[in-house]
């Protein structure tokens, strides 16, 4: 979450149940870096204590008595201007309304009325508040003049009741907080596509051949490409992993599948990259009713499964080709000269090749170790570091090669004549 590292958050929590969240979001933001600064409101203060916030953060927690005290008149002008991001977990219809009107009454709305960051609010409330036509109005007018909603989400209130009001919860909030951050990031503006994962190759309607890729390499270059500020679709074959917050997900589960989706979203993408473990065999037929054990071992021939890459690198498809593609590759040997040699035959800007024979490295892991070759003939080593560092590496070279730039000048390798 490197993103978050010497950000200044200021974070107003109001009264509600749901503040005690807010200390999970004050402790996750601050281990990653992010200078928090927390204000209460009186109704706040109910529910949760300064030293709550003063414990996670280190840092003085601001409540309404500060607004009467010695530097009262510029205290709200120098927070609301210090932060990178006003985060208001929870919000009350209370203070939505305040918000609304322009009302300056407290710490937090003059500072909210003061601030020039961006700013995120997570509405809590009970049932039928939310979906009050006031409180409606209200969130009318302030999406209408740019105030960031994350969420509130729909499930059982501290009443008991079920209905849309309840706080999301700090992951999801935490994801919007990178979004809002990355905004002005390498690659704003630009349309990447991510592919992630092994594809499954049906046999039958219950099983299928598919590989060990678990897709986190994929999802961290998801992460990583939101935090720059580029707005990603994430074409992922089932996994077990959360899509980072902000992509837009689309499911593929075998090689046919991400091929379509693959050629409808190039048509107006920046980038492609293909993390993901394609196969390269599939079954020929896929037996229609679940193959019986009675019936004997089975038959299964193989054919070609579609090579997505080629396809896109063939002049005769007619596919439009983002402006860049990157693709993956996994070797259990002659890593470099086979890596080489997918970078020609598929036609791309950049190949990244891992070793997957390492166990510290590659597949499902959270690891990973690679080489990047580039289509000018220069290579350069990334040391075995976070999937999610991996990425940020390969996204910074990506912006550089779309803005033209010389691509880097550390981590060079000489030529290699000999493998690994
Ligand atoms: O998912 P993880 O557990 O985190 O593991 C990460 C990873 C090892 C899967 C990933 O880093 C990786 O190497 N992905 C590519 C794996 C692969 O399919 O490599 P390949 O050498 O078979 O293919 C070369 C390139 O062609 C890849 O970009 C692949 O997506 C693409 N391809 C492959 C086959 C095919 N039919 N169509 C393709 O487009």
């Amino acid at each position: 979450m490197s993103i978050l590292k010497d950000k200044r958050i200021l974070l107003g929590v109001t009264g509600s149940i749901a503040a005690y969240k807010a200390a999970e979001l004050a402790s996750t933001m601050t281990q990653a870096g992010a200078h928090v600064d927390v204000i209460l409101t009186r109704a706040a203060e109910q529910f949760i204590s300064p030293l709550t916030f003063q414990s996670l953060t280190g840092r003085k927690v601001y409540t309404d008595s500060e607004l009467w005290g010695g530097e009262s008149h510029i205290l709200h002008v120098g927070l609301g201007h210090a932060a990178d991001l006003l985060l208001i977990a929870p919000i009350t219809a209370n203070t939505i309304a305040k918000l609304a009107q322009g009302q300056a009454n407290d710490l937090l709305s003059i500072t909210a009325l003061a601030a020039q960051c961006p700013i995120l609010i997570a509405p809590a409330m009970d049932i039928g508040m939310y979906e009050n036509p006031a409180t409606q109005e209200n969130v009318r007018l302030l999406k209408e003049r740019d105030i960031l909603f994350a969420g509130p989400a729909q499930g059982r209130m501290a009443s008991g009741l079920e209905g849309l009001g309840r706080m999301v919860e700090p992951n999801e909030i935490i994801g919007q907080t990178r979004k809002i951050l990355g905004k002005s990031g390498d690659l704003a503006g630009k349309k990447i596509i991510i592919t992630a994962g092994g594809t499954q190759e049906a046999i039958d309607p219950v099983r299928f051949i598919t590989n060990r890729s678990s897709g986190k390499q994929g999802y961290a270059l998801a992460q990583a490409a939101i935090d720059a500020g580029a707005e990603v679709t994430l074409i992922s074959t089932p996994t077990a992993l959360k899509a980072p917050v902000g992509v837009s997900f689309l499911l593929a589960e075998s090689a046919e599948e991400m091929l379509n989706a693959v050629l409808t979203e190039s048509a107006d993408a920046d980038v492609l990259i293909m993390a993901a473990a394609v196969a390269d065999f599939r079954p020929a037929k896929i037996a229609e009713k679940k193959l019986k054990k009675r019936d004997g071992i089975p038959q299964i021939t193989l054919e070609p499964a579609p090579d997505i890459l080629k396809h896109l690198s063939s002049q005769k498809s007619g596919a439009s080709r983002p402006s860049l593609v990157v693709g993956f590759a996994a070797e259990s040997r002659d890593l470099l000269s086979n890596a080489a040699e997918k970078l020609k035959s598929k036609k791309l800007d950049l190949i990244v090749a891992n070793d997957i024979s390492a166990k510290d490295a590659g597949f499902n892991v959270e690891n990973n170790r690679v080489i990047l070759l580039y289509a000018d003939g220069q290579k350069e080593k990334l040391s075995l570091q976070s999937k999610y560092k991996i990425s940020k590496t390969i996204l910074k070279r990506v912006a550089s090669m779309l803005n033209k730039e010389k691509v880097f000048n550390t981590g060079l390798l000489s030529i290699a004549k000999t493998e690994k």
